[in-house]
């Protein structure tokens, strides 16, 4: 399975059928949902007083998306003909490929995963009918001019998510470790300080904290903090850091671990 990039991929089926949970293989900020929208402009999925400024900020994020030639799931039934045609022509606009994944979930399975939804998340069960009757054949779908057709059952989604995950990991965070330890926050004050990414400081308003990258053994904890004081022999003293409290301590000189001398390695006990 190849999905061309970018791409349009629309889901299409009734509500509760399974399209946002597929559409979890793509990344989030692929993703346009009415719902979602709905809630950033009312608090709540389900509030269809929201519905018109849901739908033009929709359309406006499509649109643009599609002009910069980046890739948009479209998490929505789309089980109307006219809704389909106004997606295809707005891809051919932009000359964006066109991908259809439908979740063809039985109509007793939809109406019963109704009941598990918060009550602002629930369709009427003649909505669901309607919708899930309306679902269009994988033939009618390429007759539309869909470039490709999928059934969300037939294809490796989870495949799909793990590989982009894996290869994102791989090239694209260099922070990603400091990330994962210390979070978003402290991590957006964080800059390396050498090309090996092995030193490197948070700063905040010229006060900072110093990081050293260690290769420890693996399950040890692989990143120091600098702490006030020095060695005997004049050097520096790193103490182990692997939560944002870690790194707290450290930064008040209270370390709960031993300091290590950035010099000779002696171990120190501190505090
Ligand atoms: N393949 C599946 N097997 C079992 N349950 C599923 C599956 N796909 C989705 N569900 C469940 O069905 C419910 C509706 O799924 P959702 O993805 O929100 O549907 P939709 O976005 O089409 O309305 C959710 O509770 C979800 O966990
Ligand atoms: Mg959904």
């Amino acid at each position: 399975m190849h999905f061309p990039e970018p791409a349009l991929i629309a889901m299409v089926g009734a509500a509760g059928s399974g399209k946002s949970t597929a559409a979890k293989a793509f990344p989030a900020g692929w993703r346009l949902e009415l719902d979602a929208l709905r809630a950033m402009a009312a608090g709540s999925p389900g509030e269809q007083s929201a519905t018109p400024v849901a739908v033009a900020a929709f359309r406006m994020l499509l649109d643009a998306r599609l002009e910069r030639g980046l890739s948009v799931v479209v998490d929505s039934t789309n089980t109307e003909t006219p809704v389909r045609l106004d997606l295809l022509r707005r891809a051919r606009t932009f000359g964006v490929p066109t991908v259809a994944i439908v979740s063809r979930t039985p109509l007793d399975e939809c109406l019963a995963r109704q009941h598990d939804r918060p009550a602002s998340k629930q369709v009427p069960p003649d909505a669901v009918t309607r919708q899930h009757a309306a679902v269009p054949t994988h033939e009618q779908l390429l007759a539309e001019g869909w470039d490709q057709v999928h059934d969300a059952a037939c294809i490796d989604l989870l495949h799909l998510a793990l590989q982009r995950a894996a290869t994102a990991a791989a090239d694209s965070d260099p922070l990603h470790e400091i990330r994962a330890a210390f979070g978003d926050d402290l991590t957006a004050a964080f800059t390396y300080t050498d090309a090996n990414c092995e030193h490197g400081r948070f700063t905040i308003a010229g006060r900072d904290l110093e990081l050293r990258y260690t290769g420890g053994e693996p399950y040890d904890r692989t990143w120091q903090a600098r702490i006030g004081g020095t060695c005997d022999c004049g050097g520096d003293l790193w103490v182990p850091v692997g939560t944002p409290a870690e790194l707290l301590a450290a930064y008040r000189d209270e370390p709960d671990d031993e300091a290590v001398c950035g010099r000779c390695d002696d171990v120190l006990f501190v505090g």
